[in-house]
């Protein structure tokens, strides 16, 4: 459960269509295929064979985001990328491109007794806000669907309409990170009012009908185990905007990855996707794959344990906050790192940390940790992996963690507590009692 990304179970239509691969250096022909099914899925305008190339392919999605900050940092000074809650590696990519990136996670994430469904909108007022203030700084509005560091929680599409509508009254082009764009496009169906009837194909078209480009980690809701693309709408604000990136895009693209063709990707391996594009808007397929993820966080809450309710599509977040609230761990214990070690050493289940540690950092003049908005461990469940015994056991788990955690010891991290990253690099050893 370290990530729900590449850790799909493909289906037997994919495992066949690995075998019709074509693994031309250019022009092979998976690529024609998967770009009628982008078209399909997304919607014509986002994969054009014009003048303009408007679509690229990356072996992931931090490649795109790569690709896509490295030029943007360019257009100018001081800039700020807003976000409902960007991804770490997405973060990142802003960042290291000296562009600041900024989390508007919506209220309702904060509050434990919100019944909310849509936890991962944007915070419109801070947004508008941050509009008035600053729109010059601003190069584009990010929205993460669903949002997977804000308690991978989904965004509605009255946020998704709210937001373009901003971002269009300043004339700044609203992009996508989509990588779970399917299981936001079911929580739209089950929930939001006039979609009940609507096909998950018909919904994912509004939602991406409001967008004027996307990044995408296939990773995910593309059921494969690697793929990634960024996508600028024909005719979008984006490319109104930014017309010189496109050819900017595609030499780092061919200088990165490959022909423009393949992406860093194997022939077969876009013949995968796009079937695995067919399967993941499939509404049974959805309930299946999101029934699963909230049975266990029904499961856990039953038994006391603070996960977050109602659970987003891809994954448990246990916030450790309140895990730990009645012990005498401090933040700077890392007792999620002292949990997910447990989870692992005593149960064979292997978590995430995505809080104080991950999210947080170390300043070496001060010697202070600074700590996140939010702190949870995450259980992310890969598709089409698991079976109702598996997760019954990691629900089993987690209660004898939680019956036990008064005795958790601390953390002291060992090396890289100051390191960028330092969640994909450090080592910890148990304080001890
Ligand atoms: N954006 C979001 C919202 C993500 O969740 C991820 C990856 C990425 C971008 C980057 O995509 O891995 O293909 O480079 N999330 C994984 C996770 C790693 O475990 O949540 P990538």
């Amino acid at each position: 459960m370290l990530s729900d990304s590449g850790t799909t179970a493909m289906t037997n239509r994919q495992w066949a269509a690995l075998h019709e691969g074509d693994e031309a250096y250019g022009s092979n022909h998976g690529y024609f295929i998967l770009q009628e099914q982008i078209r399909q899925t997304f919607g014509p305008p986002f994969f054009e064979l014009g003048k303009t190339p408007n679509a690229f392919l990356f072996h992931q999605g931090r490649a795109a985001e790569d690709a896509l900050f490295h030029a943007l940092g360019k257009t100018g000074k001081n800039l700020i990328v807003p976000s409902n809650g960007h991804f770490d590696t997405t973060r990142a990519n802003i960042e290291a491109n000296g562009i600041q990136a900024l989390d508007l996670f919506s209220p309702e994430l904060k509050n434990p007794d919100s019944r909310e469904i849509f936890k991962g909108n944007m915070d419109s007022e801070r947004l508008k806000k941050l509009l008035a203030a600053s729109a010059a700084r601003i190069p584009l509005i990010y929205l993460t669907i669903t949002n997977n560091t804000g308690g991978g929680q989904p965004v509605s599409m009255q946020n998704i309409l709210q937001t373009a509508q901003a971002a269009r009254t300043h004339k700044i082009p609203l992009f996508l990170d989509a990588c779970r764009f399917a299981e936001n496009a079911w929580f739209i169906r089950q929930h939001e009012t006039g979609y009940h009837t609507q096909s998950i194909e018909r919904i994912v078209h509004e939602m991406f009908s409001y967008a004027d480009g996307f990044t995408v980690s296939f990773k995910k809701d593309g059921l494969v185990n690697m793929g990634g693309g960024l996508f600028l709408k024909s005719g979008g604000a984006f490319l109104k905007k930014f017309p010189k990136l496109p050819n900017q895009l595609l030499d780092f693209q061919i200088l990165t990855e490959g022909h423009p063709t393949y992406g860093g990707l194997p022939g077969r391996d876009l013949l995968a996707l796009a079937e695995g594009l067919k399967t993941v808007t499939r509404n049974d397929y959805l309930t299946h794959r999101i029934t699963q993820v909230q049975k266990l966080a029904k499961k856990l809450n039953q038994n006391g344990i603070p996960a977050l309710y109602p659970a987003g599509g891809h994954a448990i977040y246990l916030d450790m906050n309140r895990f730990f609230e009645d012990t005498l761990l401090t933040p700077a214990d890392f007792g999620g790192i002292a949990f997910t070690a447990l989870l692992l050493g005593q149960f064979g289940h292997r978590a995430c940390e995505l809080g104080n540690f991950a999210f947080g950092s170390f300043n070496p003049k001060t010697k202070k940790e600074s700590f996140p908005e939010i702190n949870f461990v995450r259980y992310a469940i890969p598709r089409l992996v698991y079976e109702e015994q598996d997760l019954n056991a990691v629900a089993e788990a987690t209660q004898a963690l939680y019956e036990y955690r008064h005795r958790i010891p601390g953390i002291r991290v060992t090396y890289g507590k100051e390191l960028s990253l330092r969640h994909f690099k450090a080592r910890f050893e148990f304080k001890k009692n």
